[in-house]
C-alpha cells in the first residue's frame, strides 16, 4: 500500500508518500481499499507536531487521517454485517491518509446510497464534531439561538445544518465575504468578522444573548463569546485556530505563547453567578465511546436516508498533492471539506 508519512515536525514538506506492506485484518478488523480520505484541520496540526492526542496514541513517523471511504477487501474473524466489496467509510485514529486502511468493524458504516466516496469521506468527522458539541454537550431546545464562529468551515457548515436540524436559530461568523453564501447554504444567517463592532453586530442579531456558542477560534473570541452568552447559556470550546498564522506551514512560536498566555481562564465562581458553562472537548480522545459512535452515526444515517441532511461539499486533490490540501486548509479561506482522492 501507499500512505503519507511524516516523520517529524515541520512545514508542507514534511508529507511524503512512501510504499508499506498491506496491513491484515485481525478479528473483528475490516480492511479497506481506500478511494478519498477527509483532511481536517487538525491533520495540519500533527503534521506540525503539536497534536497532544497523536504523540499519546502513535508518536513518529506518523499517518495523518481520521477517516476515509472506500471498499471492503477482506474481513478479520468474528466480523459481521460488511463483506468484501461493500462501499463503506470509516473513522481511524490517524492512519486514514493511506491506500489501505484496517479498522476495527464497530468504526465502519456504509456509505450512504447515492454519495460519491469523496462526500463519504468528508462525513464522519465534522458531523460527529458537531454531534458531540450539540447533542452531547449543549443540548440545544427548539428555538434555541447559536452562535457558530468560522461557520462555512468544514466543522462549521456542520454545526449549521445539525443545529437547524434541532430546530434551532443559527448565527454563523465566517472570516470573508466570499464565503457567506456556504454557510448561508448550510443555514445561517451570517456575519463577517471585517469591519468594526463585531460583538455590537453579533449582539444586534441575538439582543437577549446566545444560548450557545460554538468557538474552535480560541484566544481571539473567547472572551467575546462568553460576553454573548444569554443567562443559561453554554459556551462550547473546540479548538484554537487562531494560536496559527494563516499560511505560514510552521507555527509561530511567539504566536503560539501569546495565544496561550491570552487564552482566558474561566472562573467557576463567574459562571455560578452568571449561570453560564464552559463545555469543552476532543474526539481524538473518545474513540473507545463506541456506544456514541454508534448511536451517532446511526442516527444521522437516518436522517440522510429521510433526505433531511444531504452530502456535505467538497474540494478534492489528487493523494499525492496532499502538501496542496494542506497548505489550502491553513490560508483560511477554503469552505466545506477538503478530500484526497485515492
Ligand atoms: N475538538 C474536536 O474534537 C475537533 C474535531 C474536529 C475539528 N476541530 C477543530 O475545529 C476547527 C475547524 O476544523 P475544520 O477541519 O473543520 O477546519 P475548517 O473550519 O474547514 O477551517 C478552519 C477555519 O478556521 C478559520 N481560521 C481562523 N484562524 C485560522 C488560522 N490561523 N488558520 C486556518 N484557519 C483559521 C477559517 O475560517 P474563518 O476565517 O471563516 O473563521 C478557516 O476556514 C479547527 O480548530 C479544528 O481543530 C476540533
Amino acid at each position: 500500500m501507499n500512505h503519507i508519512v511524516v516523520h517529524r515536525a515541520g512545514g508542507y514538506d514534511r508529507l511524503r508518500l512512501e510504499s508499506a506492506p498491506d496491513p491484515q485484518p485481525g478479528p473483528g478488523d475490516v480492511l479497506i481499499a481506500v478511494e478519498a480520505c477527509g483532511v481536517n484541520f487538525a491533520d495540519c496540526v500533527v503534521r506540525m507536531g503539536l497534536y497532544a492526542s497523536a504523540k499519546l496514541y502513535v508518536g513518529w513517523p506518523i499517518t495523518p487521517g481520521f477517516e476515509v471511504a472506500g471498499r471492503v477487501l477482506a474481513v478479520g474473524a468474528d466480523v459481521q454485517g460488511v463483506s468484501p466489496g461493500d462501499a463503506v467509510v470509516a473513522v481511524t485514529r490517524f492512519g486514514g491518509y493511506a491506500t489501505r486502511v484496517c479498522v476495527p468493524r464497530v468504526q465502519v458504516f456504509a456509505v450512504p446510497a447515492g454519495w460519491t466516496m469523496a462526500e463519504a469521506a468528508a462525513f464522519p468527522s465534522v458531523h460527529l464534531t458537531a454531534w458531540w458539541a450539540l447533542f452531547e454537550l449543549a443540548h440545544p431546545r427548539p428555538g434555541a439561538t447559536l452562535l457558530v464562529h468560522s461557520a462555512a468551515g468544514g466543522v462549521g457548515q456542520a454545526l449549521c445544518t445539525l443545529g437547524r436540524l434541532a430546530g434551532a436559530r443559527v448565527i454563523g461568523v465566517v472570516g470573508h465575504a466570499d464565503k457567506i453564501p456556504a454557510a448561508r447554504a448550510a443555514g445561517a444567517e451570517v456575519v463577517e468578522i471585517g469591519g468594526p463592532g463585531l460583538a455590537a453586530r453579533l449582539r444586534a442579531h441575538a439582543p437577549g444573548g446566545y444560548d450557545v456558542v460554538l468557538d474552535a477560534t480560541g484566544y481571539e473570541t473567547l472572551s467575546m463569546s462568553w460576553d454573548l452568552l444569554a443567562p443559561g447559556g453554554k459556551l462550547v470550546v473546540y479548538g484554537f485556530h487562531s494560536m496559527f498564522r494563516r499560511g505560514a506551514g510552521r507555527p509561530s512560536w511567539p504566536k503560539l505563547v501569546w495565544g496561550f498566555l491570552r487564552t482566558p481562564r474561566f472562573n467557576p465562581l463567574d459562571m455560578t453567578g452568571q449561570n453560564k458553562s464552559v463545555l469543552a472537548f476532543n474526539l481524538s480522545y473518545l474513540f473507545d465511546r463506541t456506544d456514541f459512535l454508534t448511536e451517532a452515526m446511526g442516527r444521522m444515517q437516518a436522517w440522510i436516508a429521510e433526505g433531511r441532511l444531504g452530502p456535505p461539499k467538497v474540494q478534492v486533490f489528487p493523494f499525492a498533492q496532499v502538501a496542496d490540501a494542506h497548505r489550502a486548509l491553513e490560508t483560511g479561506r477554503t469552505t466545506g471539506k477538503l478530500v484526497l482522492a485515492v
